[in-house]
């Protein structure tokens, strides 16, 4: 994705804030616990936090959480549904933190917006020697027949590369190094997945597609027969043609240490 359309997709979640927070999925519990297992101490940045779904995450496993988000709507949401929690007006490539003050540094579905030849010296100006930097993906289990299905019918801008078992460990492996001729920050990548799944039924399901990044810059014709097409697609399959289900899911989890 060229730099103009990364910012222009990145930056587009503010205007879905509130489908965003109440149709979203949260993480994979193991996968939170994988992401922090070797992080050298308890204080842990959410960075890109929307919402708060990964922060809400961190809060229950007992982390010493702040989060730091670009969209003033994200970021209401956030403060609203976890009261508690020191919510920042920051981005990747500006961290308003000072150097050394955590141990880890998670996004959850969101390190791939970064400029990471901003964001990588960024990153490990406020991390401490050896701290961990892990991305977090909630992926579709496209093993599933009908999930693979959703995929073919929703087209790449509703169902990436990145948003799929099959192949998000690809099309994430890089995303923590800077463009070529940058100084690499971070040690080799380690990835794994976590099982997952949502709660979900045909409109919920529509709902939550719809807050994808490339739903929401569509002009609205194009949105409308996009998700008119999801629609249809779950009315003929007998897995999510009524009531609710289990959208089949995985947490994939990129981790790197600070060099
Ligand atoms: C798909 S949402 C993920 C939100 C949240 N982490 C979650 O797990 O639900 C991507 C988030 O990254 C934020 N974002 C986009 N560009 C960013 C950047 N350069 N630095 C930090 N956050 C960014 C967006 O505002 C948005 O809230």
């Amino acid at each position: 994705m060229r730099q103009d359309e990364r910012l222009l997709h990145g930056s587009t979640f503010g205007t879905a804030a509130a489908a965003y927070a109440e149709h979203r999925p949260d993480y994979a519990e193991a996968a939170v616990r994988w992401a922090l297992e070797l992080a050298p101490g308890p204080r842990v940045l959410d960075l890109g936090a929307g919402t708060g779904k990964l922060t809400a995450a961190l809060v229950a496993l007992g982390a010493g959480v702040i989060a730091v988000e670009p969209d003033p709507a994200m970021l209401a949401e956030l403060r609203s549904a976890l009261p508690t929690v020191r919510a920042l007006a920051g981005s990747a490539e500006a961290i308003p933190l000072p150097d050394g003050s955590v141990d880890a540094v998670l996004a959850g579905n969101a390190m791939h917006w970064f400029d990471m030849n901003v964001a990588g010296p960024e990153i490990a100006r406020i991390l401490q020697p050896d701290g961990i930097l892990a991305g977090l993906w909630n992926v579709l289990d496209d093993r599933v027949d009908w999930v693979a299905g959703l995929e073919r019918a929703g087209g790449s801008a509703a169902v990436g590369p990145r948003d799929t078992f099959s192949s998000w460990r690809a099309a994430t492996f890089e995303a923590h190094l800077p463009g070529s001729g940058s100084v690499a920050r971070f040690g080799s990548p380690e990835q794994a997945e976590f099982p997952h799944g949502q709660c979900r039924n045909a409109d919920s399901l529509v709902a939550t597609l719809a807050t994808r990044a490339g739903i929401l810059v569509m002009p609205e014709q194009e949105r409308d027969a996009t998700l008119r097409r999801i629609r249809d697609f779950l009315a003929s399959r007998p897995e999510t043609a009524s009531g609710d289900f289990t959208l089949p899911m995985l947490t994939g989890v990129l981790r790197v240490r600070r060099l």
